[in-house]
């Protein structure tokens, strides 16, 4: 059970109404870097001087955009860093962003995300790499062999980093942290002697794909029936983590099965879990509730709906994965 002040000191770091970043200056450099990916997005830094708690100065934000189809998916990225402040998972912090000079003249909403390196100091190692330099022939573009036996675990607290990671991925039914969905910052590797810095996981980033961005408003109505919901929920083929158990896994397993795995396997992380898990949907209600009037412009606001949809998404799979785990 969160205690208040702690929600108070959380409320203190989110921002509930539009951060509008028309005069932030883009970094131009951000596109040439990474031009791929599956959303549209730009990064900007933002004005020296911010008075707000929420906010870094002149410091390099992402402005992810969400995908044409689903406008309201870039809420996805800010609840589940609200979520992360709730269950004490990292997860780089992600506000409103309001930007009319994306398309000018036209209001366009995304997920305004802190960076969470600094790249003057820091080297950034993806994932991706990390996999290539274990497993010959690695297909980074279709990631198959992205399985978490292989993932070396020389960085300390490897198991908690995970645990966390699965976690929040099981509650917003993540399936998208491909090996280029995490990685590793070499902390101060460019301005000191390699053996004075240290390595660091990546906090939990790029969690858009999830908490059921692909359902159509007219459709949230369906789930209402219990069955086609627990197949939502369960259905191996499409609840399930991105990454394999191990290289050798031939059945497909859902998340409560991995994390079941999980914990046999690496018995410290079951209490870790355990103490992410302990928070009540009234708090988790209390931070989320005001992002539904945070914007009124139709295509891209949070509807109550939707909003309660949510909930009911990871409050049923906060119940599936303490069955599967016996908390
Ligand atoms: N907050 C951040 N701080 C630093 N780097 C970031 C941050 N967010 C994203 N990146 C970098 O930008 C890349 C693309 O961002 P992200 O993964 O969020 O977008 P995406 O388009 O959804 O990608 P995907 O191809 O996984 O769908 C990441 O792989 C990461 O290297
Ligand atoms: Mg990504």
């Amino acid at each position: 059970m969160l205690q208040i002040e702690v929600l108070e000191n959380m409320k203190s770091r989110l921002c509930d109404k539009p951060i509008v970043i028309d005069d932030w200056r883009k970094d131009e450099t951000y596109e040439g870097i990474y031009p791929k990916g599956t959303r549209d997005k730009s990064a900007y830094f933002s004005p020296e001087a911010v008075d707000e708690k929420y906010l870094k100065g002149n410091y390099r934000y992402l402005f992810k955009l969400s995908r044409s189809k689903f406008p309201w998916q870039f809420w996805g990225e800010i609840i589940a860093y609200r979520l992360g402040l709730i269950t004490g998972i990292e997860v780089p912090p992600a506000h409103i962003g309001l930007n009319n000079e994306y398309n000018p003249g036209e209001a366009t909403y995304g997920a305004l995300i802190e960076w969470f390196y600094d790249d003057k100091k820091d080297t950034y190692i993806e994932g991706g790499q990390i996999m290539e330099g274990i497993i010959k022939d690695y297909d980074r573009q279709k990631g198959t062999q992205h399985n978490f036996l292989s993932i070396p675990h020389f960085v300390k607290n490897s198991t908690g980093y995970w645990a966390g990671v699965f976690t929040l991925d099981c509650l917003i039914g993540n399936t998208d942290r491909h090996q280029d969905n995490w990685g590793l910052i070499l902390k101060d590797a460019k301005t000191k002697k390699s053996k004075q810095g240290f390595v660091l996981f990546s906090p939990a980033f790029d969690n858009g794909t999830a908490l059921g961005y692909e359902i159509l408003e007219e459709n949230i109505d369906k789930y209402k029936d219990e069955k086609l919901f627990e197949k939502y929920l369960t259905n191996p083929r499409h609840a399930r983590h991105h990454m394999k158990w191990s290289l050798d896994q031939l059945d497909v397993i859902n998340f409560y099965e991995f994390m079941k795995k999980f914990v046999l396997e690496f018995k410290d992380s079951k209490d870790i879990i355990c103490k992410h898990l302990r928070f009540e949907r009234s708090q988790v209600e209390e931070v989320m509730n005001p992002l539904v009037s945070a914007v009124t412009d139709n295509t891209y606001s949070l509807t109550q709906k939707r909003l309660h949809f949510i909930m009911e998404l990871i409050f049923k799979r906060k119940k599936l994965l303490e069955k599967a785990l016996g908390i």
